[in-house]
């Protein structure tokens, strides 16, 4: 899907269980800027809504699962996210929207620049616009 890629990352283990490490440049397709984290969403709620003009964003799942819909302008694809080691790379000015948090679900979202509000699309219609 344009804008969008599947990312599969090493997973570390041993008798203890598993590690992830991710590098910026090297694991993580840019210079990691900004972390965040989203946890105790509630289940019926969506989170997101809104895309970007130029931000660069890998996101995943590391506990619980939710589902994560992305929409390019062109095309439409939901995602489940439930694998720590599984991440949905975004690249491009697609809109998102994250629904069905489960219990223990928490997103982990690596960004290519700090936060900047003028960076957001927030309504549809202009996201629609800006693609097309
Ligand atoms: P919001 O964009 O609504 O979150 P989501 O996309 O997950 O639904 O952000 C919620 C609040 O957090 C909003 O007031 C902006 C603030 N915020 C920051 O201060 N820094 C950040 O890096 C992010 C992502 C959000």
């Amino acid at each position: 899907m344009k804008g969008v890629k599947e990312l599969s990352f090493p997973v570390i283990g041993d008798f203890r269980g598993n590690l992830i490490a991710l590098e910026g440049n090297k694991d993580i397709p840019f210079d990691v800027k900004r972390v965040y984290y989203i946890f105790d969403n509630k289940q019926d709620v969506v989170r997101g809504k809104h895309a970007h003009y130029n931000l660069k964003q890998v996101i995943f799942c590391p506990s619980g699962q939710c589902d994560f819909m992305l929409d390019n302008g062109e095309e439409k694809k939901t995602i489940t996210l439930s694998s720590p080691d599984k991440a949905i790379y975004i690249e491009g000015n697609v809109w998102r929207e994250f629904t069905n948090f489960s219990k223990g679900c928490s997103v982990v979202v690596l960004a290519s620049e700090h936060y900047d509000e003028s960076d957001y699309i927030r309504n549809y219609d202009d996201f629609i616009k800006a693609v097309k």
